[in-house]
């Protein structure tokens, strides 16, 4: 039977707007790092987009090596996009980047306007999109000059190839030369994704703040820190999950006695918010209103309705805060 997305799909979802940007997204997108390659189960990959976009979740977050293998992500994401969401297009925001590892020679990763070019040109076609709407360069380059690739985001965005030009995995000093080259360039950086969660908290010096003077949207990516940030690993590793799958980029090692401890503290504290771990996760981070949206990943749609419940409670008492600091130290 056909997709027909829920009517009520806009009754929910909180909407930020990004940065100083025209843009608004919702306050949880999704990512397709994980769970939406060709190791995964297409029709499971189905539900999950159907699921989030019934629940006003309209920004969908790619990237040219997402998998396994590099590639089927962009590529399956094409065809359920062709399948359900062909009449949905513009109520979509869906971003890819191009940074890491894609192909053998100079030209396949980096940050030269030769491999960034190509690059999104062979993302669309896997997608079957005529344009993105984000295009984000994924990691800083330490060899190719800034203005070059710089330059390439805004020639991508003026040929119509993307709408809005992002960075990734930028330092504060970096992202504000990287923002300074946009904007005399004439195209606005709309995004930072940096990854931010309550184990991983380097942007708070400096990063935000840059953001925040700049006007630029910041999208945190593993906030829920790969799933550590969950009820998911209080009684060692499930056979299921991402730190025992071979194609997990979390390793088992990180779920380590500390981790647990901590993540076991937290979880109380959770509980008697009424919130679960991964809500309370979420929560914590959706608090600051520099943060325009958390993105998150799913392996099942079960934890997509849990995360979504985070927005029915985003404030914390400054005991709550103490709280968590105490654990986190
Ligand atoms: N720019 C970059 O360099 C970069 C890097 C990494 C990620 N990203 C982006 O950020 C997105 C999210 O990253 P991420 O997948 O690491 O995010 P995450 O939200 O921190 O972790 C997602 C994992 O947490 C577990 N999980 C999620 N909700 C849960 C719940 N309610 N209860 C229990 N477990 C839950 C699942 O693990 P299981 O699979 O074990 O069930 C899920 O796969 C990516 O898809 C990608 O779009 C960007």
């Amino acid at each position: 039977m056909a997709y027909l997305p829920a009517a009520s799909r806009y009754t929910q979802m909180q909407y930020r707007r990004c940065g100083k940007s025209g843009l608004k997204l919702p306050a949880i997108s999704l990512g397709l790092w994980h769970n939406f390659g060709h190791v995964d189960v297409l029709e499971n990959s189905r539900k999950i987009l159907h699921l989030a976009f019934d629940n006003g979740i309209t920004h969908f977050d790619l990237a040219n090596n997402y998998g396994p293998p590099p590639g089927s992500a962009e590529e399956n994401f094409g065809h359920i996009l062709k399948d359900d969401f062909k009449s949905y297009r513009d109520e979509l925001i869906i971003s890819t980047k191009a940074g890491y590892y894609m192909w053998e020679g100079p030209y396949g990763e980096w940050g030269s306007k030769k491999y960034l070019v190509s690059s999104l040109d062979q993302s669309l076609k896997r997608m079957g999109l005529e344009y993105v709407d984000i295009f984000y360069h994924h990691r800083p380059d330490p060899d190719t000059p800034l203005e070059e690739t710089m330059m390439a985001l805004d020639l991508i965005v003026r040929q119509g190839k993307a709408l809005y030009a992002g960075i990734s995995n930028y330092g504060a000093e970096e992202a504000a030369k990287a923002i300074k080259i946009l904007r005399e360039l004439g195209t606005p950086c709309l995004i930072h994704q940096p990854k931010y969660s309550m184990f991983v908290r380097w942007v708070e010096e400096g990063l935000l703040d840059v953001l925040e003077e700049e006007g630029v949207g910041c999208i945190p990516f593993s906030p829920l820190a790969q799933g550590l940030l969950t009820n998911k690993y209080l009684k060692g590793i499930p056979a299921d999950s991402r730190a025992a799958k071979p194609t997990g980029f979390l390793k088992e090692e990180e779920v380590s006695e500390e981790k647990v401890s901590k993540i076991k503290k937290l979880n109380e504290l959770a509980q008697q918010r009424n919130q679960t771990l991964a809500q309370m996760a979420l929560a914590w981070i959706l608090k600051d209103q520099r943060i325009t949206s958390v993105l998150i990943g799913v392996s099942r749609t079960e934890q997509l309705t849990d995360c979504l419940h985070s927005l029915d409670n985003l404030a914390f008492s400054s005991e709550e805060l103490n709280a968590i600091e105490n654990i986190l130290k």
